[in-house]
């Protein structure tokens, strides 16, 4: 087996620790770690099943950001992606904060580079800025307020109607809300391209075969997907109306981790991702990124804290400010 000295090197080349794990029970090993280190495992809906059922709480971004805020553990395993567990880490700079790994991502983030978006800000002086909290720690240090798709809409409203704002990353989103509040604020030309990905021609094809079933998506879709979607709404909204419906047939646009849940919460209904544009392995939509964290994973960074991140000081106390605003008024 590797030390944990070349495991390090490993860390820096490939963003997680690749060593061998012969014979480990995972399950048993990061529950013995977790307990051991008063770690507490925070997973997104999207996290492959395993890792749902290992955690001690999963939830869609603002529920996570919330329970990051008020842990009592010493330590934060992140199991989702890189700007979720940065702004666990901002909110908790004395706590280490790991991530299975490093290159866990996201498009949408990556869409919205800062010295672009810090020049598109210059050119609108009376603007605003709300972001979706899918975005770097830079980008969030610009804002004014961040928002999650489930408290968006209560964000925007909470600034008097003649303020104008800017809405970044995502441009679907931003659409959405535009078209919810009847605003018209600025939009960031980004998206999410596990969002971007369903295709209308094989929903129709799909629809054949399932007149019955409705389309729910989550806000983050393209504007004709959520044209003739019957409800909209975050991870944890389409989750909660699947819950409370009367229907029986679902057509879920999202990513597909989401429905490990639905199902758990809802054997008797069926449950369909909405189909992608490219063919996969399951012929639905899957976050890359999300996907990248494994057990091994996250048995290995809780066994060695790595990789952990970090976030410069000075960077955080501004990025704090609009994340602080935003969970005040949730
Ligand atoms: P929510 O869980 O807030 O709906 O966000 C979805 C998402 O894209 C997270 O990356
Ligand atoms: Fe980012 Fe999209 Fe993946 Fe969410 S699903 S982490 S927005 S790339």
């Amino acid at each position: 087996m590797e030390t944990l000295v070349a495991a390090k090197k490993n860390l820096d080349k490939r963003g997680f620790l690749d060593i061998d794990t012969p014979n480990i029970n995972y399950v048993e090993e990061i529950l013995k770690l977790k307990k051991e280190k008063n770690a507490v495992i925070l997973a997104h809906y999207y996290q492959i099943d395993e890792i749902q059922e290992i955690a001690d709480f999963v939830g869609d971004s603002l529920a996570l950001a919330q329970k990051a805020a008020e842990t009592k553990a010493d330590m934060i395993v992140f199991a989702g992606v890189h700007f979720m567990a940065e702004t666990a880490k901002i909110l908790n700079p004395n706590k280490k904060v790991l991530l299975p790994d490093l290159l866990a991502g996201c498009s949408l983030a990556d869409s919205c580079p800062p010295e672009k978006f810090a020049d598109f800000k210059k050119k609108h002086p009376n603007h605003k800025v709300v972001t979706y909290i899918n975005c770097s720690a830079d980008i969030k240090a610009l804002s004014d307020i961040v928002c999650t798709s489930s408290n968006a809409r209560k964000i925007i409203d909470s600034f008097p109607e003649d303020q104008p704002l800017i809405f970044a990353p995502d441009r679907n989103l931003g659409d959405y809300l535009n078209k919810e509040t009847g605003r018209d604020m600025l939009l960031w030309d980004g998206a999410c391209m596990v969002h971007e990905a369903f295709s209308m021609e094989k929903l129709i094809d799909l629809y054949k075969d399932h007149p019955d079933a409705e389309l729910i998506a989550h806000p983050e879709s393209e504007a004709h997907m959520l044209k003739v979607a019957k409800y909209i709404g975050s991870t944890s909204g389409l989750l909660n109306h699947v819950r409370n419906s009367k229907k029986e047939k679902f057509i879920v646009a999202t990513e597909a981790g989401i429905l490990f849940q639905m199902m758990q919460e809802n054997p008797d209904k069926i449950i369909i991702p909405a189909p992608a544009k490219d063919d996969n392995t399951c012929a639905c939509s899957e976050c890359a990124y999300m996907k990248l964290n494994t057990m091994k994973k996250l048995y290995l960074c809780l066994k060695h804290e790595l990789p952990n991140i970090e976030v410069d000081k000075e960077l955080a106390k501004k990025a704090i400010l609009p994340i602080e605003r935003m969970l005040a008024l949730s």
